[in-house]
This record gives structure tokens, C-alpha cells and sequence, in this order.
């Protein structure tokens, strides 16, 4: 049985006082058990959440990190340190990073490795553009960046790791995919992992859909068989409608 995720990515949104206000919103209000609700947010805002959920049933996530453990790599952040400060989680390869910040499916590999390297777990991304989708190529292109970024990664590794699938033109547009859709492409991520490795660690490895989930769409998209959460950019922001995403099998 696959824990279902619902995981937020606030991107670069919230300074250390609105995390803090966030927090205390939904303090007491997580489910206890059956669904692993995550917030990834701002390298700044890390350390409240990694305190907050101490106590709390909440996984964190960092946005981003380097590959290397420490050096000269001004501005970059530190998987060692993120691993050092509690972090369960570190989102890698979202299509805002690949575009904005020219991260290639050799860096998000690097940065995989890195991360199982520092006992956190990677949330690997992938999502085509809606040119590819209308072309026809968004399963050659999704499969194509999951094989790159699990590369040299193990089983055992990879069944305890997360990929999100987020068609860029659903991001942040406020057009979800059809929970069909979104399940056919997660089929077929799932199909690949066991090509790549074993039926069993494809059937361990939760993936998720990404681009416009919200309290409306959640329980639709949780449906289908193959969606194992949603990675959440607007509707994470505010504490109502996390709470909501978070408690969509109650
Ligand atoms: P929205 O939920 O705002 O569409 O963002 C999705 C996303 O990019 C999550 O990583």
C-alpha cells in the first residue's frame, strides 16, 4: 500500500513571519495517519517547519539544493546542511527550475543522487510543455526525463522516492489535467519504472500529479489508481485549503 502525499511547493512565496502564521493555523488540524502531508517551501522558511514538525504530522520539503555536500558554490544550497536540519524531502527538476534556471536532466540526477546520498528523499519532476502534448511526444519526453534522472539510482532507493508529474501548461493556469489525463501519464510513469527496474519497485514508488490541484479536484484525482497525491503550488498557500487537500479522504 502506497501512503498517499499531498505536498505543497510554495515556490518563492512567504518570508519566515508567514510561515510562522501559517503553521499556527493548521497546528492540531493534520491527519495523524493515512496521508503524508508535506509543505515545501523557501530555503528561509525551512528552519519553522523543520521545528513545527517536530511535534506535528507534517513532512518538509526544501525546493531545491546543490549536488555537491559544501565548497565554494556561493548561493547554493546544501544538501548535507538541508539533511543536517531535519529536511525529509528535496523537490528537484520542476519545470520552473528547468526553464527559469536552465537545470538539465543532468543536474536533477546529480542532485537525486545527492539527496539518497544525505538520507532525505528526492521528489523528481517531469511534465511536458502543451506543444509536446498536442505534437504527440509527451510520453516519449516525460519517460524520457524520469530514465535520466533515476540514472545509477538503486531499487531499494528509487521505491522509497517520489516523482511528481506536472504538465507545465496546467501549472499555475488553473487547467488541471483531467483526472484521466493525469492517471493515463502516471500509468505510463509507472510502467517505465518497472521497465527500468522490477514490477515491485514500480509498485512501490508514489507518484504524484502536479498543475492546479485544489480542494474542488482533489478527491477526483485521488481516485484514480495510479495518482498517489498532488504536489500543490497555489491552493498550499493558504491554511483552509491545505487543510482541505490534506483531509480529502475524510
Ligand atoms: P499550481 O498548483 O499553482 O498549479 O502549481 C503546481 C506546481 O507547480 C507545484 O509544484
Amino acid at each position: 500500500m502506497r501512503t498517499p502525499i499531498i505536498a505543497g511547493n510554495w515556490k518563492m512565496n512567504k518570508n519566515p513571519q508567514e510561515t510562522q502564521e501559517f503553521l499556527e493555523a493548521i497546528k492540531g488540524k493534520l491527519p495523524e495517519s493515512g496521508v503524508e502531508a508535506v509543505i515545501g517551501a523557501p530555503a528561509i522558511d525551512l528552519n519553522a517547519l523543520t521545528w513545527f514538525s517536530k511535534d506535528e504530522p507534517l513532512k518538509t520539503a526544501a525546493e531545491n539544493c546543490y549536488f555537491e555536500d559544501a565548497g565554494a558554490f556561493t548561493g547554493e544550497t546544501s544538501p548535507k546542511a538541508l539533511s543536517d536540519m531535519g529536511i525529509d524531502y528535496v523537490i528537484i527538476g520542476h519545470s520552473e527550475r528547468r526553464q527559469y534556471f536552465g537545470e538539465t536532466d543532468e543536474d536533477i540526477n546529480k542532485k537525486a543522487h545527492a539527496i539518497l546520498k544525505n538520507n532525505m528523499l528526492p521528489m523528481i519532476c517531469c511534465g511536458e510543455t502543451l506543444e509536446q502534448r498536442e505534437a504527440g511526444d509527451a510520453e516519449s519526453w516525460v519517460t524520457g526525463q524520469i530514465e535520466n534522472a533515476v540514472k545509477g539510482i538503486s531499487a531499494e532507493d528509487l521505491a522509497k522516492s517520489v516523482i511528481a508529474y506536472e504538465p507545465i501548461w496546467a501549472i499555475g493556469t488553473g487547467k488541471t489535467a483531467t483526472a484521466d489525463q493525469a492517471q493515463e501519464m502516471v500509468h505510463v510513469i509507472r510502467e517505465k519504472v518497472a521497465s527500468l527496474y522490477d514490477a515491485d519497485t514500480a509498485d512501490k514508488v508514489r507518484i504524484l500529479y502536479g498543475g492546479s490541484v485544489k480542494p474542488a479536484n482533489v478527491k477526483e484525482l485521488m481516485s484514480k489508481e495510479d495518482i498517489d497525491g498532488g504536489l500543490v503550488g497555489g491552493a498550499s498557500m493558504d491554511p483552509e485549503s491545505f487543510l482541505a487537500l490534506a483531509n480529502f479522504n475524510k
